[in-house]
């Protein structure tokens, strides 16, 4: 796995071109979205509070990717990451800081459940800063060691791994 060295013209986000009133809907992303995902994760991963991803890691997993469109501007993203047996793991999930606070990400995180289910995944976990956000959609805290070891794979790229604190949570749909 690459280590990703970031730029500073990545860590800083363009201005918003739409009004923050928009509408805004939650769709399956699509190759337009790989440069703004990129840029806006990357924002979020200049704080170390998320991974920095390249624009091939984000296009290869494009099918695995919602975003949230307002009026085509890109106000956040979210992505469902498939392990052969094991649970799914939502990774990627970011909002623009203007359109924070109004369940984008929430929409986001219930929009990944869905794809989850439709390819009848029933278990989700995700490593998170913000537990309270997915406990609020069914997720219970997991200890990180009940995880399968390969989740930790992109551990050895993270700028944190030796003073890790994220909190792992999982959603099992027979139990939610
Ligand atoms: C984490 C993040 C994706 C949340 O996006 P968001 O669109 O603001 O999320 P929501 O609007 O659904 O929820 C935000 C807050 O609104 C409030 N809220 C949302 N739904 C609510 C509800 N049904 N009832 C009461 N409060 C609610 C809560 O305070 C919630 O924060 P909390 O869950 O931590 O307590 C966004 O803050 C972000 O991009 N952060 C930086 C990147 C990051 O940390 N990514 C990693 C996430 S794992």
């Amino acid at each position: 796995m690459d280590i990703i060295s970031l730029q500073p013209t990545q860590i800083s986000l363009p201005p918003l071109a739409v009004a923050q009133d928009v509408p805004i809907c939650i769709r399956q992303a699509n190759s337009d979205d790989v440069e703004p995902i990129v840029r806006l994760v990357n924002f979020y991963a200049a704080q170390e509070l998320m991974l920095p991803k390249t624009p091939a890691a984000i296009y290869g997993n494009l099918f695995g990717c919602v975003v949230a469109d307002a009026d085509g501007e890109l106000a956040g993203c979210a992505s469902l990451k498939l392990t052969y047996n094991n649970p799914a793991e939502i990774i990627s999930l970011a909002v623009r800081p203007e359109f924070q606070g109004r369940q984008v990400g929430s929409q986001l995180i219930l929009s990944l459940l869905d794809k989850a289910a439709a390819l009848k995944i029933p278990t989700v976990f995700a490593l998170t800063l913000r537990p309270t956000l997915f406990e609020r959609l069914g997720f219970q805290r997991v200890h990180k060691n009940t995880l399968p070891h390969k989740v930790w794979n992109e551990c050895s790229v993270c700028p944190k791994q030796d003073r890790c604190d994220e909190i792992a949570v999982l959603r099992d749909a027979h139990c939610a």
